[in-house]
């Protein structure tokens, strides 16, 4: 085991979902930072909600929630034939599904547990192995973590020694995953190598990943770090203060453009004025070789009450708002794409293809 991923599994502190006593335990990410509260689901349509309702978010996160969420829906079926389970379990997947648009790692879980349902039911214990798919899902989410954060950590030395000035946008931290998060695994390696001077959080309107999650993950660690309004990205760039962006991902295509939280797309036009380098770090289940480009990525857009109103209260003249809550980063302003099946700079189809290709 590298020093480094010793170091993470000893450092770990946050953890956004956990899987005890045949009941799925999410932590209310709406509550954050003020209140720790975990809340118990049972049922897939609580589970479906609550990834709606953004109580869990980040695009790994809401894939392992909705694994889970199929063996919820599965254990109310343990008094019926096996082979009912397939087309009962139908309005599960298709609810789940329906919970939100843009991340794929979401529709990537559900086929994953479509077609384990499919052999298990063939099975003398077809619960179980559901179970064992979900919590492979979130293992194998946990382990591309440790990989991308080591991955990532190289890139940083090799291109400077000295502790760096880091920007991240929305939180791609162990909220928004199964583990240690992929921009803030990262992140985090970089610091317990001692190459973070400080991190720089934008806020991320309009719900605030930044202020709310990324800030409570990184100054619980103790790693240094300063919050700034989105709008004052430039400005930091200009004053020469950051050599990386570090993101996720929700939806990277075919040709390596990226859905990521909103902003993100002009955070990358601002850094490739200002030649600071982009990071986007994602494990492969975020990768949509189906879609040729980002064009043809579903962009989620929400309520404009959440830019209308502030703690309920409205601050908005009555006007309309427009509320899309994801972006796409053409490729061409990608430095480097960091999966846990390796490293793809300035991505383009070719690369992503031998990336997917390659086991
Ligand atoms: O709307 P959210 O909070 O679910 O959006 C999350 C993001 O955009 C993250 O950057 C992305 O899901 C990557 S999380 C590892």
């Amino acid at each position: 085991m590298s020093m480094i991923r010793e170091q993470m599994l000893a450092a770990e502190k946050v953890t956004a979902l956990q899987w005890r006593d045949n009941a799925l335990y999410l932590l209310d990410q709406r509550l954050l930072p003020q209140h720790e509260q975990w809340q118990r689901y049972t049922t897939a349509t609580e589970v479906a909600l609550a990834i709606r309702e953004m109580r869990v978010r980040g695009a790994p996160a809401i894939g392992v929630a909705a694994a889970f969420a199929v063996v919820l829906a599965a254990q109310q079926l343990t008094h019926r034939p096996h082979s009912e389970w397939q087309a009962v379990l139908e309005a599960d997947f298709v609810e789940l599904a329906e919970s939100r648009p843009t991340a794929v790692n979401l529709f990537w879980a559900l086929q994953k547990m479509r077609d384990c349902l499919a052999n298990a039911v063939q099975q003398s214990q077809p619960l179980a192995v559901l179970e064992a798919q979900a919590l492979a899902i979130f293992n194998a989410d946990r382990a591309a973590n440790l990989h991308t954060a080591e991955l990532g950590l190289q890139l940083i030395r090799e291109a400077s020694s000295a502790p760096q000035h880091l920007m991240t946008h929305c939180n791609a931290g162990a909220l928004a995953t199964a583990g240690f998060g992929t921009a803030l695994g990262v992140i985090r390696a970089a610091y317990l190598d001692g190459l973070v001077e400080c991190v720089h959080i934008n806020e991320t309107r309009p719900w605030l990943q930044g202020s709310r999650l990324t800030a409570w993950e990184l100054v619980g660690e103790g790693i240094p770090s300063m919050l700034n309004v989105d709008s004052s990205a430039a400005h930091l760039m200009a004053k020469n203060k950051i050599s990386w962006v570090i993101v996720g991902a929700d939806r990277i295509t075919a040709n390596g453009d990226v859905a990521n939280k909103i902003g993100t797309y002009q955070l990358a036009v601002l850094a490739h004025y200002h030649k600071v380098k982009v990071m986007v770090v994602a494990p492969s289940s975020t990768i949509d070789m189906q879609l040729s480009s980002g064009d043809e990525i579903p962009i989620e857009e929400r309520d404009g009450a959440e830019i209308l109103y502030l703690d309920g209260q409205r601050v908005a003249a009555q006007v309309d708002a427009f509320n899309p809550v994801f972006d796409v980063t053409p490729a061409a302003l990608i430095d480097v794409i960091v999966t846990e099946r390796g490293v793809v700079q300035q991505p383009n189809s070719q690369k992503m293809r031998e990336l997917m290709l390659h086991r």
